[in-house]
């Protein structure tokens, strides 16, 4: 392509400040237009951005600027709404913030719109660009870790924040392979009822992959403490075990592995100033050429997405859950029906005054 992809941002929060602000610095790319219903923060982002044109309408502004590129970085409540706002605009790709959706029934809507549409999407787990992540991948691709028969995951932020994140790395770590039931327990409503990133306070469970392979999650206040890492949101475990050995990464404190041949480790934390800038241009690479499917492409996010609802399904009807889903439901609505008024018991003092 000779010309620039224009973009259309909405939502001027910390994440769409983040996107807009990276777009902006990539020459392949030009913002175009941006969208707050908050106007302070539509004026104090203009001028970083090149005073592209401003409106507190998505849909208006969508059919005004016709982007090539609809970017969407609203809290979690908003999801389908803005991705049949994307695809009436035209845009060839739509990029957007996990979680995708509020529930299973959603996600296939949004799928369904999505693929109606022909519509090229990226989803933002943009963690998997540190180079602590990728240390971890490739110390599993080089094949040190013998045959992999587990991946793990951990996080003491709740599950709508973070357990996505988890699933779309363990997925990585184990090359994608299809996930065929899940089994899961949760505790705790205080987020539930009090939090746009709605979730049970602690949830953990079991992913069977195809493969054979064992996945194992734990996300909120009674996950395991990470002690390597000070900072509470990136207390984050995710790795591999295999015959030879462990490989795993810490969101906020490096990687190691443990092989036969011995030990290693690296530094490394997550930062957006190193991370967004390669997941951006991984979608101008995908706009010129439909072969270079961007890494955190909707396709693969939304198999996460199943995960993630079916562990919730699990909580709420007991037992085992097949995937993938084939019926649509709203598992947050049910866990709200369905969990005990008992409070979430903790795993460590950290957590007490974030749940
Ligand atoms: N990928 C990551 O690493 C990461 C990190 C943090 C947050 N997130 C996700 O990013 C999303 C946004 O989080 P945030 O922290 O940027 O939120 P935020 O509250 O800072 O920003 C959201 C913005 O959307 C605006 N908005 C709300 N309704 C709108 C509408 N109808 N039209 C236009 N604008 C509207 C709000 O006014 C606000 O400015 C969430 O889904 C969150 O889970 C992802």
């Amino acid at each position: 392509m000779t010309g620039k992809y224009r973009v259309l941002v909405v939502g001027m929060g910390k994440r769409g400040m983040h996107h807009a602000a990276t777009f902006h610095a990539n020459d392949q790319f030009e913002v175009a237009g941006i969208c707050d219903i908050d106007r302070a923060r539509l004026e104090a982002a203009a001028p970083k951005l090149g005073h592209p044109e401003t409106s507190a309408d998505a849909s208006a502004l969508a059919q005004a600027v016709r982007p090539d590129v609809f970017c969407f970085c609203t809290l979690p409540n908003l999801r389908l709404e803005m991705i049949q706002i994307g695809v009436a605009s035209g845009a060839r790709l739509i990029a957007f913030e996990k979680p995708i959706a509020m529930s299973s029934a959603e996600a296939m809507e949004i799928k369904k719109a999505l693929e109606g549409g022909g519509v090229k999407a990226v989803v933002s787990h943009q963690h998997r660009y540190g180079a602590h992540y990728r240390r971890v991948k490739e110390v599993i691709a080089s094949g040190a870790l013998g045959r992999i028969h587990t991946v793990y995951g951990t996080a003491t932020g709740w599950m709508m924040h973070l357990l996505s994140h988890l699933i779309d790395y363990m997925r990585w770590y184990n090359n994608g392979v299809e996930a065929e039931w899940v089994m899961a327990q949760a505790s705790g409503r205080g987020k539930l009822a009090a939090d746009a990133h709605v979730s049970p306070d602690y949830i953990a469970g079991f992913i069977q992959f195809a493969n054979g392979v064992r996945g194992i999650v734990e996300c909120g206040a009674g996950a395991p403490d990470v002690p390597e890492v000070d900072y509470w949101w990136r207390k984050v475990r995710i790795g591999a075990q295999g015959t030879d050995g462990f490989a795993e990464v810490l969101t906020g404190g490096g990687w190691r592995a443990v092989t036969k041949t011995g030990s290693s480790s690296g530094p490394g934390s997550m930062n957006y100033d190193l991370d967004m800038p390669p997941y951006i241009q991984d979608m101008a690479e995908w706009l010129d050429d439909d072969n270079k499917v961007h890494p955190c492409n909707f396709q693969s996010a939304y198999k996460g997405h199943e995960i993630l609802m079916g562990l919730c399904r699990s909580v709420v009807e007991g037992g085992q859950v097949a995937l993938p889903l084939t019926e649509g439901a709203d598992e947050l609505e049910l866990l709200k029906t369905r969990l005990p008024e008992k409070r979430v018991l903790f795993s460590t003092p950290a957590n007490v005054k974030e749940y």
